[in-house]
Formats: structure tokens, C-alpha cells, sequence
């Protein structure tokens, strides 16, 4: 199964796609976490990206396409992947067919802007194997350490309230188009990112399993 999932900053992505892979196992490809990763071990590519991030803005087209070439020619996404956070722009989407991925499903969570600064603020990533946490929505039992792997919890850098405004507006300006270029394909799959997580991971599996 390939899918990609589509949805403003904090819609749910990386959330649904911990809980799909494991479901379908298959690898989750997620280029905001490869490119925080590289920042956080000082790469060359994390040096020359990390200004760009920590405004909220779109790392190049040429730099996010290599990144996807790289990762998806690794033997893990041979039975299939998710994409969360890619393509985010017209051109990605195009490099995506030009590579000749075929995409089964587009799915699309739904939030309104509203909702995403209260999500994104308190919002706590493990240190180490970046599972996904809310404060208040889905919190740890263990406070701040990680339920899964015990590491510390964190706050990400691009988290303030200006970079999540900033971000937002990218996403509208830049990214929603997706939704129609998808669309147009018979791709495109929607889902209420309102919900209770487990709610519209529900919706997503009987949607793809149709
Ligand atoms: P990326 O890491 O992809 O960030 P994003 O798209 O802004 O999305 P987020 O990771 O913030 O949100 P999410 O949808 O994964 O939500 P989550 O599940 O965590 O990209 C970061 C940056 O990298 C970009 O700004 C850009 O600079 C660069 N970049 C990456 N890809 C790029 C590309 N292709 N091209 C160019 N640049 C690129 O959930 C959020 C919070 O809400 C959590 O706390 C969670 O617990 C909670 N939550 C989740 N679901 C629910 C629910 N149903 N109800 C209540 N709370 C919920
Ligand atoms: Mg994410």
C-alpha cells in the first residue's frame, strides 16, 4: 500500500501514520522528521535548512525531492509506505510521477485553522523515537518521559505560536492545492480531523479497505 496524507500543520498526520504503519506495516516517510534530524545531528543539508524550518517555511523543491529519491529506493519501502508531508507542493507531486510512484489513496485530515494553535502548543514529541503526544488530547502516562521507549518529551522549535501562524498560511498558499490535483486523479479520500484519534483512524481503515 502506498498512501500519502494530506492535512494542514497539526491536522493528525504524523498521529494516523504511527498507528497505520503499524497496522499495515509499512514504513512511514516523513521529510519534516528526516530534515529535523538532520539539523539535530549538524549536517550539511540541517545547516543549510535550519532557518527555513524555524520560520515556517517550505525547504526547496530540489532539496525535498532528493531526500524522497534517497528514502524511497531504501529496501523498507518496498512492500509499500506512507508519506507524511510530501509532496507539499505542485512540483513534489509531479517529481512523485515523474519517479513513477503509484499512490493508491489520498488522505486528506480535515481541521479548521482554529484548532491548530491549541494542538500544536501543546503538542510533545519524544527525543527519541518522535512518537507523538498532546498534553491535554493524548498525553503520556508517564508525564513527560515517553510511554514507549522512556526517552525525554520535547517541544519542537517550529511550534511557537508566529512559526505555527506562518505555517498555516504556506500550507493554504501552497499545499491545499493538492487537494484538487489528487482529486482530479480519483485519489483524494477526506476524513474529519476533529474526531477522536482512534475515531478517524477507524474512518481511514474502512475507507482504504473498501
Ligand atoms: P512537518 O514535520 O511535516 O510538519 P507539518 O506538516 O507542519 O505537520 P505537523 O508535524 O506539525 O503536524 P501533524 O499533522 O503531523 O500533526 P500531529 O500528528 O503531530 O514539516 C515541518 C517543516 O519541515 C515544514 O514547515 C517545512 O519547513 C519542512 N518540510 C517538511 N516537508 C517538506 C516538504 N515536502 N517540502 C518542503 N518543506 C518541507 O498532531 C499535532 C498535535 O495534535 C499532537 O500533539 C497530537 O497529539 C494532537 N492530535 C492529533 N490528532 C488529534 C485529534 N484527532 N484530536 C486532538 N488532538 C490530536
Ligand atoms: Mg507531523
Amino acid at each position: 500500500m502506498k498512501l500519502i496524507l494530506l492535512g494542514a500543520p497539526g491536522a493528525g498526520k504524523g498521529t494516523q501514520a504511527e498507528i497505520l504503519c503499524e497496522k499495515y506495516n509499512i514504513t512511514t516517510v516523513s521529510t519534516g522528521a528526516i530534515i529535523r534530524e538532520s539539523i539535530n545531528s549538524g549536517t550539511d543539508l540541517g545547516n543549510k535548512v535550519k532557518a527555513i524550518i524555524e520560520k515556517g517555511q517550505l525547504v526547496s523543491d530540489d532539496i525535498v525531492i532528493e531526500i524522497i529519491k534517497e528514502r524511497l529506493s531504501k529496501d523498507d519501502c518496498k512492500n509499500g509506505f506512507i508519506l507524511d508531508g510530501f509532496p507539499r507542493t505542485i512540483a513534489q507531486a509531479k517529481a512523485l510521477d515523474t519517479l513513477g510512484v503509484e499512490i493508491d489513496s489520498v488522505v486528506s485530515i480535515e481541521v479548521e485553522d482554529e484548532s491548530i494553535i491549541e494542538r500544536l502548543s501543546g503538542r510533545r514529541e519524544c527525543s527519541s523515537c518522535r512518537a507523538t503526544y498532546h498534553v491535554v488530547n493524548n498525553p503520556s502516562a508517564k508525564g513527560d518521559i515517553c510511554d514507549k521507549c522512556g526517552a525525554k518529551l520535547i517541544m519542537r522549535k517550529d511550534d511557537e505560536p508566529e512559526t505555527i501562524a506562518n505555517r498555516l498560511k504556506v500550507y493554504h498558499a501552497e499545499t491545499e492545492v493538492l487537494k484538487n490535483f489528487y482529486d482530479a486523479k480519483g485519489l483524494l479520500k477526506k476524513f474529519d480531523g476533529t474526531q477522536d484519534i482512534s475515531k478517524i483512524t477507524e474512518d481511514i481503515v474502512k475507507a482504504l479497505e473498501k
